[in-house]
């Protein structure tokens, strides 16, 4: 279909106040809030309901998400299957440490819950509760994003094109999704490449201990996270460009058994690998994170690497903050909270990219072209034993692991 047929074919469908473009973690906790306060909303969400409720993906709350979720009642079962974290196990050349972080900092420990399982959570309650999701629905464009009267063009589920009138747009729609695509040029786009590559892999085995496993070995690095009782991710550093079907079963477990010294501290319980991914650990944040009536939530405002495991709870910060103010804008007629959105949103957004980054730089031998390898080696190796001998880096480290 040509562009002009495409458009002379585009047809009104759902109009709202506001249209919400992706139904993850972003997309589904704003539009319990909009819902909730009686703001009429509707997401448009390019897979089925069945790929949203399975993606396996992150799952490790900070205690500011536990509270969100609380205070919007969207907390049940996080309540009943969610599994408290508090204790991080580091694996070196010079040993092994155990940090309980819950004991520290803010006092306060992770809660583990599959993130596909908090999306299914939310996505029922918003449709229980009247919510409007149009699933197999592409939004390929939003148009008039300077005016009052913004439009989102999608493809509809039956391959027809249609138009989704709103007075706010929201895109909680990724990193590559058509929130960026409609931002206006010269908009500013901060990206950084950690030249670290990662494994990922979903093993269908309990966890294999009972914290959090870092292990730091001159293969590279390896990262061990519980997701639930028979459910567990791994990491495996790998070298840029490795394809995700390039390492059989037998060979992750061993790797990953030799990088977490397994003869030394315990065997790895093994199960089939359920999923792989390789995931390049890059990061970026855009700024402003408000254009007129589009507004920018989640990975759709700033990609985060994982070394953290703050992208989730990044996107539930700024999903409920925009949803109090789309309510104070179109309940109570306040549009302050919008014009705050983006300065209240990126302080937190670049406290959390510094603390990733100094992950990447505690737990992998970056390379370093202008320098001396062995001198910054040296330097990451006196940076673990900071955090092994020192109650103040410990303190440090606890406030900003679990804190958003
Ligand atoms: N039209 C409709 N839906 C779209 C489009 C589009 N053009 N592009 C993407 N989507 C949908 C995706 O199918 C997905 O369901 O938007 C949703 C984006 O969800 P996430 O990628 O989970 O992003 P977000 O809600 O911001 O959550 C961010 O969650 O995915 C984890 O840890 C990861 O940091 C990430 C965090």
């Amino acid at each position: 279909m040509t562009e002009s047929e495409y458009a002379g074919a585009l047809r009104d469908a759902d109009a709202a106040d506001v249209v919400i473009v992706g139904a993850g973690p972003a997309g589904l906790v704003l539009g319990n809030i909009l819902l909730s306060h009686g703001v009429d909303c509707v997401v448009l969400e390019r897979a089925d309901r069945d790929a949203v409720e399975n993606r396996a993906r992150a799952g490790f709350l900070v205690p500011h998400t536990v509270r969100v979720l609380e205070r919007n009642g969207l907390d049940a079962g996080l309540r009943r299957r969610g599994r408290e974290h508090g204790v991080c196990e580091f694996r070196t050349e010079d040993g092994r440490f155990r940090l309980d972080y819950r004991r520290l900092g803010l006092g306060e420990p992770h809660t583990v819950y599959p993130q596909h399982d908090l999306v299914a959570d939310l996505l029922g309650l918003y449709l229980d509760a009247g919510g409007r999701v149009r699933f197999g629905t592409e939004a390929v464009a939003v148009s008039d994003a300077d005016g009052p009267t913004p439009a989102v063009t999608a493809r509809e589920a039956d391959g027809r094109p249609a138009r989704h009138r709103a007075r706010y747009v929201a895109a909680c729609d990724g990193r590559h999704g058509v929130g960026r695509r409609s931002l206006p040029p010269g908009t500013a786009r901060h990206h950084h490449d950690h030249g670290v590559s990662w494994l990922g892999l979903l093993a269908e085995a309990p966890p294999s201990l009972d914290a959090v496993g870092y292990a730091i070995h001159p293969r590279g690095f390896a990262g061990h996270m519980a997701r639930s009782a028979d459910l567990t991710r791994y990491y495996l550093q790998c070298a840029p460009g490795t394809r995700a079907d390039a390492w059989s079963d037998d060979r992750i477990w061993d790797e990953l058994a030799l990088r977490m010294r397994a003869s030394a501290y315990g065997p790895l319980v093994r199960g089939p690998i359920a999923q792989r991914a390789v995931v390049d650990l890059e990061s970026d944040v855009i700024e402003p994170l408000r254009h007129g009536s589009l507004f920018l939530v989640g990975d759709a405002a700033a990609l985060i690497s994982p070394s953290a495991a703050k992208g989730a709870n990044l996107a539930v910060l700024e999903a409920e903050i925009l949803g109090r103010a789309l309510v104070d804008a179109l309940v109570h007629g306040d549009p302050g909270g919008l014009d705050r959105y983006s300065e209240r949103c990126l302080p937190h957004i670049w406290r959390a990219q510094e603390f990733s980054r100094w992950m990447i730089r505690l737990l992998h031998a970056l390379p370093d072209p202008d320098g001396d390898p062995l001198f910054r080696e040296r330097l990451r190796q006196a940076r673990i034993a900071g955090l092994r001998d020192f109650a103040s880096a410990q303190h440090w480290f606890a406030e900003n692991y679990t804190g958003i």
